[in-house]
């Protein structure tokens, strides 16, 4: 029997692999000093440690444009600020998507409310899923932005990226894509999918810690800076430098959280790679994230089977084999969402999460607002098959009772 039955991946990966435990500790003790900035080797050693993490994260990603044009940020809250605000300007139309994350909507609504700022929201259909055309229609010749998450953090489901990358291409507007659901577990070519601006989190599927997440900026694609300050480089200009990646970099980076990422981005090739190493990154790392995948789309699959099969539970999101990731919503017959995760932490040791996920119009249109959302079950790589017991026995149970 364990303490904690984790099934709240989508929120944050919990455990990390275990190298990522151990270079962020090797590393903090040996190297994390201001990178860059002095000229010392222990500063130079941080600076190389950081410039690796950018070139692994352009090869994870598929950009062959140059790898400074990898920026770190604080976390995808932040990276979506940066682009959204550093991109949009008065006159300006934006397209977003019901399913978005509040990092995406309110971004979007206070630019509505305060500025010249046109906004439109895109609906889904049942299941989760954007229809190509419907961002098509909603296309102007002012549209700067398109924002859209390549899975939903409530219902799983995965937009084909690439469908809507060639309609946006059609336009002159930015192809922003919120990967937060995706990375690290659905392999993702910048490139072949024609995505301009891709923002990440570092805690998630990434497996590094919180207090890293970053943009890569294709070529081409100029991001006025929102906040300026030190870069360590050209120290005598009153302005931002306009150079990647101090042009949206200011100030002192999360030397550990890159360090994190470093070696969980190590840990994906390696387990890429087994015996055959010669695979270079980008491919030892694909070869990764089919493994997880299909790990995790095991599990999500056990569980919506298994939910779908209890009297009283509603499973949202995709059926079948629509395209998905794995994190489910279900409630209770009318049960609150967060009535029904404190009793599954209670008596199951079940860590869920309940509520609107920051994701609320997705919530609006499943109908879900008035039962205070719903409960979500992310399992992640290192879920197992007691986990996944746990999930079936704890809902099944509190079904049972609540239709006694
Ligand atoms: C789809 C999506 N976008 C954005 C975010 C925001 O990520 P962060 O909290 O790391 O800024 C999340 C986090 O839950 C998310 O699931």
């Amino acid at each position: 029997m364990k303490d904690n039955y984790y099934f709240d991946n989508a929120a944050t990966t919990w455990p990390k692999p275990e190298p990522v435990y151990a270079f962020m500790d090797a590393f903090c003790r040996g190297h994390a000093v201001n990178p860059g900035r002095a000229g010392h080797q222990m500063a130079v050693d941080a600076e190389a440690m950081v410039t690796e993490t950018r070139h692994l994260l352009a090869k994870f990603f598929g950009f062959s444009g140059n790898p400074h044009r990898v920026c770190f940020s604080l976390n995808a809250t932040d990276s979506l600020n940066t682009v959204i605000y550093g991109l949009v300007s008065p006159g300006d139309h934006m397209i977003i998507t019901c399913l978005e994350h509040n990092s995406v909507i309110r971004p979007a609504n206070h630019l509505e409310r305060d500025g010249d700022v046109s906004v439109t929201r895109i609906g889904a259909d049942g299941q989760g899923y954007i229809d190509p055309d419907d961002i098509r229609a909603a296309l102007q010749p002012n549209t700067k932005l398109v924002v859209i998450n390549h899975a939903s953090n409530v219902l799983g489901s995965l937009q084909d990226i690439a469908a809507v990358g060639r309609v946006v291409a059609e336009s002159e507007a930015v192809f922003v894509v919120d990967t937060c659901q995706t990375a690290g577990v659905v392999p993702i070519d910048m490139e072949a999918l024609g995505i301009d601006v891709l923002v990440f989190t570092g805690h998630k599927g990434l497996f590094g810690p919180m207090g890293i997440g970053g943009m890569i900026v294709r070529d081409g694609v100029e991001i006025r800076p929102t906040r300026v300050g030190g870069t360590g480089v050209d120290s005598i200009s009153p302005f931002q430098p306009d150079d990647y990646p101090f042009r949206l970099e200011a100030g002192t980076p999360s030397v550990p959280g890159i360090a994190g990422l470093n070696a969980a981005q190590k840990w994906f090739a390696e387990m890429g790679r087994g015996e055959d190493k010669s695979l270079d990154h980008a491919r030892a790392c694909r070869r990764a994230l089919e493994n997880v995948y299909a790990s995790e789309l095991n599990h999500i699959n056990e569980l919506a089977d298994a939910f779908r099969a209890i009297d009283g539970v509603k499973v949202y999101g995709p059926g079948g084999n629509a395209p998905r990731v794995a994190t489910l919503s279900i409630n209770i017959d009318a049960r609150p969402a967060d009535q029904i995760g404190a009793m599954l932490d209670a008596d199951f040791e079940l860590c869920v999460r309940p509520g609107l996920h920051c994701a609320p119009l997705i919530h609006v249109e499943q109908g879900t607002v008035e039962q205070n959302g719903a409960v979500r079950f992310s399992p992640g790589y290192f879920t197992d098959g007691e986990d996944i017991a746990r999930a079936i026995e704890g809902v099944s149970t509190l079904a049972a009772a609540i239709n006694r």
